[in-house]
């Protein structure tokens, strides 16, 4: 639905491009590193994006040019993620491209979730890689660049044992009125389907204080929205003598002068306390929406998925947000499939979904990871039977936003205006609850702003409307 809006924010990235015309001379113009020419490509999750920003931040910094056609750069970096897809392959046949060609004076590097998985082993099947930095060690990355600069030709960063986080005075954001910010990195929690705690390492908070001075300074660059990110972002624990909790902190960041909406993911529901509830209902600028992964609707197999909580004990914190003075959209994420998942089982997901009725759902076929418990499992359900749930699961759930999002009709929300169509008076952008609306309005100047809309009509996964103030 956001294809018709060419003025999206990824037109905005590929015009901040500072040379679109390297990309036709098809060759590197300038020196292999500082003062040289970089291409990024991220493949993944919200984090990743958010670390390549940090990674561009970096090479501007030192000099780079960012590029957009890898033939345009001297330096070639790929930010893999490994969580589901068949990431590794999908970045060896990327790598493949580029076999034969490093006399051409381009370094190579493989960053992230791949790089911290497959390590060393990528220079032995792709000689031509110069770097592999996995997540945990990109505070690392300064010294490897330093090396590469000097002419290192194997340069790696694979600690894990690490408690910092990536901090960077530089970070080169893609969004010109959303800002994403790390608060906590890696994760202590074991799901057995789950590569994280092995790619990203163990659960580091940063200070609150430094927190609250980088959302000052993105307040004072014209940021009105900031995301705050971690894999389960509310069990940040303040690592300074303050010890904010986790809602302290986001009441802290609404309260900065500038900031409009706090958004916040992914929650853990463990970690789900009332307070954070508390905040959203007395806080207006802490966004109504809360991204709460349930993964199966059988406590059976959330023990198996070592998720630390039961269908009844989900339910509970359910309840807790839908009770709240102010209307809280839940979207969550589910994997069908896992290793001994009954058709009794997958029911209980499919009748958990119709009780929650959620706003949103991202849903996933169970696929093995390296290193994690859930592998070694037995009873493995076939790939047929895995699409058949997921296709089920899928219809309902359209169903259920749809009939949600009908009850809307005629309801007005404030919008922070994000895309323009090429058609006529059309923009779109976000309300508050994370709904994208589609609507019309004469103005002329409104990427940025923050309208009112009178929803007219609606779709499963969007919704239209009308400019109304
Ligand atoms: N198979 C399928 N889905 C997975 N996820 C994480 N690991 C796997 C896996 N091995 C899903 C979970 C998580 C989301 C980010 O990705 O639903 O919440
Ligand atoms: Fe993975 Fe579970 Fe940690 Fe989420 S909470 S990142 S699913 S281990």
């Amino acid at each position: 639905m956001t294809q018709a809006f060419d003025i999206s924010l990824d037109a905005l990235r590929a015009r901040s491009f500072a040379d679109p015309d390297a990309a036709a001379t098809g060759a590197p113009a300038t020196p292999r590193h500082s003062g040289g020419t970089f291409f990024l490509e991220t493949f993944g999750c919200q984090m990743n994006e958010h670390d390549s920003e940090k990674v561009a931040g970096l090479l501007l910094s030192r000099g780079y040019r960012q590029v957009e056609s890898p033939d345009a750069a001297s330096l070639i970096l790929y930010n893999t993620c490994s969580i589901r897809e068949k990431a590794a392959q999908k970045l060896f046949s990327r790598l493949g491209e580029y076999r034969g060609r490093e006399g051409e004076g381009r370094t190579i590097g493989v960053l992230g979730c791949v790089a911290q998985q497959e390590g060393e082993q990528i220079f032995q099947r792709a000689p031509w890689v110069s770097l592999v930095c996995g997540s945990a060690s990109y505070r690392k990355l300064p010294e490897l660049l330093s090396q590469l600069e000097a002419g290192n030709q194997r340069v790696t960063g694979l600690d894990t044992d690490t408690d910092e986080t990536f901090e960077t005075e530089v970070t080169r954001r893609d969004n010109p009125w959303r800002a994403y910010l790390t608060i906590i990195e890696g994760c202590d929690k074991a799901c057995a389907y789950c590569v994280v705690p092995f790619t990203r390492g163990p659960e580091r908070s940063r200070a609150s204080g430094s927190v609250l001075e980088e959302v000052r300074q993105l307040a004072e660059l014209g940021y009105s929205e900031v995301q705050l990110l971690g894999q389960t972002v509310n069990s940040y624990a303040d690592p300074s003598s303050r010890q904010m909790r986790f809602s302290e902190l986001l009441m802290a960041v609404a309260e900065v002068p500038g900031i409009r909406r706090v958004r916040f993911t992914t929650s853990h529901p463990r970690d789900f306390t009332p307070d954070i509830v508390l905040a959203i209902e007395s806080q207006p600028k802490i966004c109504n929406h809360v991204h709460l992964p349930v993964q199966s609707g059988a406590t059976r197999v959330l023990k198996a998925m070592q998720r630390t909580y039961s269908r009844e004990g989900y339910l509970e914190k359910i309840a807790m947000i839908r009770g709240a003075r102010r209307p809280i959209s839940i979207t969550t994420d589910i994997i069908v499939g896992f290793p001994g998942e009954t058709e009794d089982d997958f029911q209980q997901t499919l009748s958990l979904a119709e009780a929650v009725r959620y706003e949103g759902m991202f849903s996933f076929k169970y696929s093995p990871r390296p290193n994690t418990p859930a592998r070694s499992m037995n009873d493995p359900i076939p790939e047929e039977e895995k699409s058949r749930r997921l296709a089920v699961l899928q219809e309902r759930q359209r169903q259920i936003q749809t009939d949600g999002n009908s009850s809307l009709v005629g309801m007005a929300f404030e919008v922070m205006v994000s895309g323009k169509s090429r058609r006529e008076n059309q923009w779109s952008g976000h309300t508050s609850c994370h709904r994208v609306l589609n609507f019309t309005s004469q103005e002329r100047a409104l990427l940025g702003t923050y309208v009112q809309v009178s929803v007219t009509s609606v779709g499963p996964n969007s919704l239209v409307g009308e400019h109304s103030s």
